[in-house]
């Protein structure tokens, strides 16, 4: 089967990486990068580390209003899939990159598969919500990687194609662990394990309202621990145009490779984060995380004891980051690492 894969920005990368190496060993995969994300630490970083394939297109959209992008991305995908006819369309995940191959595959009426198909925080406010509903309800396959997935998309009564597979980024941590030197990493930035606590914060609901944004750098600022903070270019914009600086005891740093990050994950004392991806990475390498959010799309992290929400409320995040980890073992929240060899064998039946 002839697939075109449409990725665009980072955490794409990381799970595309993770499926494309068993999708291509029986399919033509076709991969398009639509540009969204485009800084070298944001992008080619994750093709070299992780061995993806150079994309046969690159729609080079760069970054615009989330209509423009949207419709830009649409519009030259558009053009990819009348050249390339492919069987199949594959999305993943709830950026506009997401929504808007979505898009073109529905309006082409080529078959869609999405990969994280399911995931709901219930906030219509935030773009990614709009992303997965629409990408959602114009797909044939759902992939998801949770029974929660699966309960949220038949409350929305879509209960064909769906497949509760487990997350393609458990299969991607997995592959990483084999090969992952903290120490290293933690040498070079003078940091000691559980000595630190980790930070990223992107979402439009922090990073665009300075005032949770400077909620947030305070509440960093009266932590006992030092805080690493791999910082999304947004974010330091966003930093900038409020003037506010990291406190003391704040580490802004690059925006690091994925096993730099995995590393800098696994020997944290806590990880704080807006990002989906991290709420999950946190969890797999049994690290609490206080998620700088009100609502998350991972609710099972929080009711195990794994993760809080803090929202970007200085006391919350306080003892939020005071809160012992629960004891016993983790549950298979995201499935068993083979999500890529599931969804190939759907997709080959
Ligand atoms: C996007 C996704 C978000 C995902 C995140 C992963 C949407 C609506 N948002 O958020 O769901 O969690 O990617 O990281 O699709 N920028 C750069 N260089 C780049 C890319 C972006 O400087 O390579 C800056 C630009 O100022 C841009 C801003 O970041 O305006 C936001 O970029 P955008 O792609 O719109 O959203 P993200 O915040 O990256
Ligand atoms: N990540 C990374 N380097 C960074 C920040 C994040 O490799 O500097 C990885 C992280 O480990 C996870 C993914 O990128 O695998 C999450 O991406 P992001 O937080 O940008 O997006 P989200 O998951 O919120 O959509």
């Amino acid at each position: 089967m002839k697939i075109v894969s449409v990725v665009g920005a980072r955490p794409q990368f990381i799970k595309a990486a993770a499926l494309s190496r068993v999708l291509s060993a029986r399919h033509q995969e076709v991969l398009v990068h639509t540009g969204q994300h485009y800084d070298p630490l944001l992008s080619d970083v994750f093709f070299s580390e992780l061995d993806l394939p150079p994309p046969d297109y690159h729609l080079g959209v760069g970054s615009a209003t989330h209509g423009k992008q949207t419709a830009q991305i649409l519009e030259r995908l558009e053009r990819v899939l009348l050249k390339e006819r492919p069987q199949r369309v594959l999305v993943y995940g709830d950026t506009n990159s997401t929504l808007a191959g979505a898009l073109a595959a529905a309006k082409l009426n080529i078959p869609l598969a999405h990969v994280e198909a399911g995931l709901r925080s219930g906030d219509r406010t935030m773009p990614e919500e709009l992303n997965r509903i629409l990408a959602d309800h114009c797909a044939d396959l759902l992939f998801c990687p949770t029974q929660t997935a699966v309960d949220n998309l038949a409350r929305e009564g879509i209960t064909a194609g769906v497949h509760l597979v487990g997350d393609v980024m458990y299969d991607a941590l997995l592959a990483q662990l084999e090969r992952l030197d903290p120490r290293a990493k933690l040498e070079r930035l003078a940091l000691t394990p559980r000595g630190y606590v980790l930070v990223t914060v992107h979402r439009a609901a922090n990073t665009d309202d300075p005032r949770r944004l400077r909620a947030i750098l305070d509440a960093l600022g009266a932590l006992a621990l030092p805080a690493v903070f791999p910082a999304h270019p947004r974010v330091l914009k966003a930093m900038a145009a409020a003037r506010l600086s990291p406190p003391p005891n704040v580490r802004v740093i690059d925006p690091v490779g994925y096993g730099d990050m995995l590393a800098l994950e696994k020997e944290a004392h806590r990880v704080l984060t807006d990002s989906g991806g991290m709420q999950k990475e946190a969890f797999l390498l049994g690290v609490p995380c206080v998620t700088l959010r009100d609502e998350t799309e991972w609710p099972e992290t929080v009711a195990c004891g794994w993760n809080t929400l803090a929202g970007a409320d200085a006391e919350r995040i306080a003892a939020a980051v005071e809160r012992p980890p629960p004891t016993g073992d983790r549950p298979p929240l995201f499935g068993d690492g083979h999500a890529a060899e599931k969804i190939v064998r759907v997709l080959k039946g």
